[in-house]
């Protein structure tokens, strides 16, 4: 059912459909499916608090990704902003997951591409999917509905997400750091520090900090908030701030940026690499 308040077409798909390869029957047809209200309404819990550095209109949208336009035209924009091809660039997340986990929660999981990936991959496994923007949640239940996979679909906050303690075997955030002020970013490592298993692995990908600091005019056409924030920034560190160990990041496809780090397991020794612990400290930018 179509959204009667909000002029979405208009406003943002139809200059994109005109300048761009997007499929415009593919949209209709996908906003058509969705009863907005109804679900919007099913999926929101009450109890979640915006954090406020949440309240921008982020890439230009006044509602940032609390609307129907933000829901709608992210999918068909993110396939053009993740070079050399958004599946090869996510796959390199799925390629890096080195434990067969049980549970699986996804942060920041937008629409859900990345999200039914992982469960496309871990079958057995149960898959949340975590977001703020219960209008991007109700895009990523219609897309698992179409594929007939089953995910469980969470509307809070990355840094405060409400679940147990060392209940999380892998947690992954996709394109969610870019978008997050440092502070939030130290605030949502720590709670996946929580939420994993001792031995649980935490992957990120997002942005190459190095290379955004070499494009700063980049920064400017996407209306991202905390990007320069992102890239002045050193999500190693970040890592090992929060108590990660075995902490590494390597450069994908050239502008991409893949993170890894594991809880420590106390009961295991550490993995040393060259006499030294493996892990970051300090806090201070490097080249990723
Ligand atoms: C750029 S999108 C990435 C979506 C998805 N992970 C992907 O790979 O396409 C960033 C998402 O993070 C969500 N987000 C931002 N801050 C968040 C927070 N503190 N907790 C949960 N979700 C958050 C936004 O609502 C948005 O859906």
């Amino acid at each position: 059912m179509r959204d009667p308040d909000d002029n979405w077409f208009n406003r943002i798909l139809s200059p994109l459909f005109q300048h761009v390869l997007i499929d415009r029957d593919q949209v209709m047809a996908q906003s058509d499916r969705i009863d907005w209200d109804a679900t919007c309404q099913r999926l929101t819990n009450p109890t979640v608090t915006y954090p406020s550095y949440y309240d921008q209109a982020f890439h230009g949208i006044k509602d940032g990704y609390r609307c129907t336009t933000a829901a709608l035209s992210y999918d068909p924009i993110t396939q053009y902003v993740l070079p050399p091809n958004e599946t090869w660039v996510r796959q390199s997340l799925i390629d890096a997951v080195t434990c067969q986990p049980r549970r699986i929660l996804d942060l920041g999981c937008g629409t859900g591409t990345g999200t039914l990936m992982l469960k496309q991959a871990f079958p057995q496994a149960d898959v949340i999917g975590l977001d703020l923007a219960v209008h991007m949640l109700a895009v990523a239940e219609d897309k698992a509905q179409q594929a007939q996979v089953s995910l469980q679909l969470r509307h809070g906050d990355a840094a405060a997400t409400g679940l147990p303690p060392n209940s999380i075997d892998l947690i992954t955030a996709t394109l969610l750091f870019h978008e997050t002020p440092p502070a939030a970013t130290l605030d949502i490592l720590r709670e996946c520090f929580r939420l994993l298993t001792p031995g649980g692995q935490l992957l990120v990908l997002d942005g190459n900090q190095a290379a955004l600091r070499q494009a700063k005019w980049l920064m400017e056409i996407f209306h991202e908030p905390y990007i320069r924030e992102y890239a002045d920034g050193n999500l190693d560190a970040w890592f090992g701030a929060a108590g990660f160990g075995a902490v590494r990041s390597r450069t994908v496809w050239g502008v991409h940026q893949l993170t890894q780090g594991v809880k420590p397991n106390p009961y295991q020794r550490p993995q040393w690499s060259n006499g030294a612990a493996v892990g970051a400290v300090g806090l201070g930018p490097v080249g990723a």
